[in-house]
């Protein structure tokens, strides 16, 4: 039989262990709700934010050669044009009067708030 003492050590390590447990979970959670709220719409330029979107998601379809529906994306004039005319904008929002883009899915919140807040400084080339 294993002295009391030992018992009582054993538990306490058992409840350190399983709080330690509990205090990671927390931390994964707060993670990600932290992870989830950044979305940095101040930092926003063409260069680094804009153009590489537009070729992740929308080039493939919208480039010389391949202009699908007669829009090109793929030089920052392109870009310009359907910022300004509110078809980039129209299309990624799914609002009604345009196509939606990218064709049968959607670019996350934080992305379209980044596209936004472009079009919204005036579309500068940056
Ligand atoms: C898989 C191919 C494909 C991808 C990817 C794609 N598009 Fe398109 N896009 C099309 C096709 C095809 C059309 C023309 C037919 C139509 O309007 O549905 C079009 C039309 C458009 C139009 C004109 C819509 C209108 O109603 O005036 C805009 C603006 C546009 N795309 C922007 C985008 C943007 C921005 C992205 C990326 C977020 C994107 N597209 C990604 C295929 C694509």
């Amino acid at each position: 039989m294993a002295h009391p003492m030992i018992k009582a050590t054993s538990f306490f390590i058992l409840v350190l262990l399983s709080l330690s447990a509990c205090y990671y979970d927390n931390k994964e959670d707060l993670y990600i709700i932290l992870s989830s709220g950044e979305c940095d719409t101040v930092a926003v330029n063409y260069t680094q934010t804009v153009q590489p979107l537009l070729d992740a998601q929308c080039v493939s379809c919208h480039q010389a050669g391949n202009s699908s529906g007669n829009v090109l994306l793929d030089s920052y004039a392109s870009a310009k044009q359907y910022a300004e005319n509110g078809r980039l904008m129209g299309s990624v929002k799914h609002e009604s009067g345009y196509s939606s883009m990218p064709p049968g899915g959607s670019l996350s919140d934080c992305d379209i708030a980044k596209l936004e807040a472009w079009v919204a400084a005036g579309s500068p080339e940056n």
